[in-house]
């Protein structure tokens, strides 16, 4: 579907709010909240990890990939890192020891390595009793003429139903009940791919149980027509998705007085939702949910039993999408962030593509955590022991931070080649308690800041 009607599609919902519009005091109530209701053992987290990362182009699953950290953590590692530092803070904060369950949807493509991965790594330091991995369905992949492919001669090519397979799936393996015995109230769902990714953000959970909502979006701004991410808008009264190439350029390109773009609700994939409205979708609306065609590389047997590579999209799965259940919220809200701080796929492969890859991935994490460095007191000093220039403070919506990332004297070459440090979730989940490792020292990257404390690669000699 195109939509171009001004009238029909609609911006922004009526409650859009940003942790970054200056109210500190506000910002740190949703943290209080939201680490509450954490510590009382009523948040659970769910990672989308059923995908094939086809443009990627790995064999194995995406939370596997190690994007070439100097710690070389791979994207499970990082999120379950993430867990394990929230516990401890709700239960700093509330004095409740506490367990945030981490849900897995997996796919017949990822099920078995995802789960030999977790017990090979003893499940990152959480308890197995915990990780709850479960499966999504599969549905047959077709050549754009309408033909079935097939894998093998005497197999039909599957395909995972997209990551709105979630319902189903939730469903099936009875995962909403699962949630309601261990008394979970909200849950936080978002994809593998993220490496930025504020697992079960406190800040978050406390603005969406502070608003009533039963679904809320988390966004970033988008500020380029062109950029290829969907938005959340209202179509015909009724919140949504629409998908950049869906919309004309026209209406894409529409500002409001302030110069920013009308459309400018970024998804990112990040949402909210409650568990009674999960019932509600898994028990009433599920079926209502549309297919959408989606165009893949598809490896495939030809005629003589060949097996074909595909370097471009030759046919295409029907895939049901997470966010199409907004249409049935009560009270959806959106919950805007800084990008620099919250959001880098990792979706192409170096080779491919130059946005969104290992590269930028790895950049965007380096950038951002030498951003808490300096914002915790610490310096960065060169081969000369002069200081590196620090990162100017922005302006734009007056965050808490002292500093964001992202915002450099000479950007290109901070983002070509960032500092090269890296903290640890395990010490820190968002730049919170780094004072006492770095204030008023100096340091020459690459730097470490683990759970026993911040090491110079180079001259520790690893
Ligand atoms: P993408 O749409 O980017 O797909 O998934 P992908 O499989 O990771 O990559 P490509 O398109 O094949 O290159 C966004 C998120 O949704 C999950 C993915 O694992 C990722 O976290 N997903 C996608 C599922 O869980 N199931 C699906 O069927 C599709």
């Amino acid at each position: 579907m195109r939509y171009s009607c001004p009238q029909t599609v609609q911006p922004r919902p009526s409650t859009h709010e940003s942790p970054g519009n200056g109210d500190l005091m506000r910002a740190q109530a949703w943290q209080w909240e939201g680490l509450l209701h954490i510590s009382q053992n009523r948040v659970a987290v769910l990672l989308l990890a059923g995908g094939q990362g086809t443009r990627l182009g790995v064999t194995y699953p995406k939370g596997m990939y190690d994007v070439g950290l100097p710690s070389h953590k791979t994207l499970f590692q990082l999120q379950a890192e993430r867990i394990l530092k929230l516990q401890q803070l709700a239960e700093k904060c509330h004095g409740n020891r506490c367990t945030i369950p981490w849900y897995i949807m997996t796919s017949g493509r990822t099920m078995r390595s995802t789960e030999e991965f977790f017990a090979k790594h003893r499940y990152f330091g959480l308890q197995k009793e915990n990780v709850v991995f479960f499966q999504q369905g599969m549905l047959p992949a077709m050549s754009f003429d309408g033909k079935i492919l097939l894998e093998e001669k005497s197999k039909v090519s599957m395909a995972p139903d997209g990551n709105g397979g979630l319902y189903r799936a939730l469903a099936a393996w009875d995962i909403v009940g699962d949630m309601e015995r261990r008394g979970v109230g909200c849950v936080h769902v978002y994809c593998v791919d993220n490496i930025l990714v504020r697992v079960a953000d406190p800040r978050f959970i406390g603005f969406c149980v502070q608003q009533g909502a039963d679904c809320c979006a988390k966004v970033v701004e988008k500020t380029n027509p062109t950029e290829p991410v969907g938005v959340v808008c209202r179509v015909d009264g009724v919140y949504q998705v629409v998908e950049y190439s869906e919309i004309s350029l026209a209406t894409a390109q529409r500002r409001s007085p302030d110069g920013r773009l009308l459309f400018n609700a970024g998804n990112i994939a990040n949402h909210f939702f409650t568990v009674p409205f999960l019932r509600d979708i898994v028990n009433v609306h599920e079926p209502q949910l549309q297919h959408h065609v989606a165009q893949k590389k598809i490896p495939y047997v030809d005629s003589q039993g060949q097996l074909i590579e595909p370097d471009k999209p030759n046919g295409i799965k029907m895939e049901k999408f997470v966010f199409d259940i907004f249409q049935f919220a009560k009270k959806f809200v959106v919950y805007e962030v800084l990008r620099e701080d919250e959001f880098s796929p990792l979706k192409n492969a170096d080779s491919q593509n130059g946005k969104d890859n290992p590269t930028t991935a790895r950049h965007a994490l380096m950038s951002l955590h030498h951003c808490w460095v300096l914002n915790a007191g610490g310096h960065f000093i060169d081969e000369n022991g002069c200081r590196l220039p620090a990162i100017p403070r922005t302006a734009a919506h007056g965050q808490p931070e002292a500093v964001t990332a992202g915002v450099v004297d000479n950007l290109k070459d901070a983002s070509d080649n960032p500092i090269q440090c890296e903290v640890s979730p395990l010490s820190s989940y968002a730049g919170e308690g780094l004072e006492s490792l770095v204030a008023n020292r100096e340091f020459h990257a690459p730097l470490i800041i683990d759970e026993h404390g911040a090491h110079e690669l180079v001259k520790n000699g690893l």
